[in-house]
């Protein structure tokens, strides 16, 4: 976060036009409209090769194509107007891949403490390795499978890391009680319910329905915790 609260996150796409839906989205637009700063920049806007060419077959031959380390490189200059080395000794600048860090709780809490971020989305094959060697300060996966792009994937980080700042979600999306949450010792949340309290002979637990504040924390935190032994979480405390 910057000294006046705010985050930037930048989005290097050859899609600007998927990011049309996501920032619609409502805690999107609160997160922008309380001051952070999202933008999507066109990898293609600067490339200094014909046609907007921006990849190339690979070497050692394989199917696909490869972005191309000095179509990034220019577009990194155009955009910030500095050497991309040097970039990333002024903010995280991660390249989106399906081989990198795995996005986790902790990792997003993290990012949501950077001023600015910037996420590259690769493409067909993926990246030329020296763009992630030599511009990024980071490597990161949504999980061990893999999408066509990287869109989807900046999403989900940029969603995770936006409902965490201020301004993103309303006083009752409270994101301080949530699954992996520190409150929560790193488990995952508690069930939920609501009414009806009988539906179909599917009752409520008794305890929620009491109006006993400290047995009701008890029993959510042992459900949390019970739920995290079932995923193989560990728990923290
Ligand atoms: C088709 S994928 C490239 C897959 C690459 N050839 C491989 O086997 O690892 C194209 C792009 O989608 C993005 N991508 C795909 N799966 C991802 C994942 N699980 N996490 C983050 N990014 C992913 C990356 O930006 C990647 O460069």
């Amino acid at each position: 976060m910057r000294e006046d609260g705010r985050v930037q996150i930048d989005v290097v796409t050859l899609f600007p036009q998927w990011f049309e839906w996501f920032t619609g989205q409502r805690h999107v637009a609160n997160a922008v409209a309380s001051g952070h700063d999202l933008r999507f920049l066109d990898l293609r806007e600067h490339t200094p090769l014909s046609g907007g060419q921006v990849d190339d077959t690979p070497f050692g031959g394989g199917a696909g194509m490869v972005l191309r380390v000095d179509v990034m490189d220019a577009a990194l200059r155009g955009f910030y107007g500095s050497d991309p080395v040097e970039l990333r000794r002024e903010r995280r600048v991660i390249a989106l891949t399906p081989g990198g860090r795995m996005l986790d709780e902790g990792l997003v809490t993290e990012l949501a403490a950077e001023p600015a971020l910037t996420l590259l989305c690769g493409r067909y094959e993926g990246f030329d390795e020296r763009i992630v060697q030599h511009f990024c300060s980071d490597a990161v996966s949504i999980g061990r499978y893999v999408l066509a792009g990287g869109e989807l994937a900046a999403m989900v980080l940029a969603d995770a890391v936006l409902r965490k700042l201020p301004g993103s979600l309303g006083h009752a999306d409270s994101a301080e009680e949530e699954s992996f949450s520190a409150a929560l010792g790193g488990d995952p949340e508690y069930p939920h319910y609501t009414r009806p309290a009988d539906y179909r002979g599917w009752t409520v637990p008794e305890v929620l329905l009491s109006g006993h504040h400290e047995e009701i924390r008890r029993w959510r935190r042992a459900r949390s915790r019970e739920r995290g032994a079932a995923s193989g979480g560990a728990s923290l405390s």
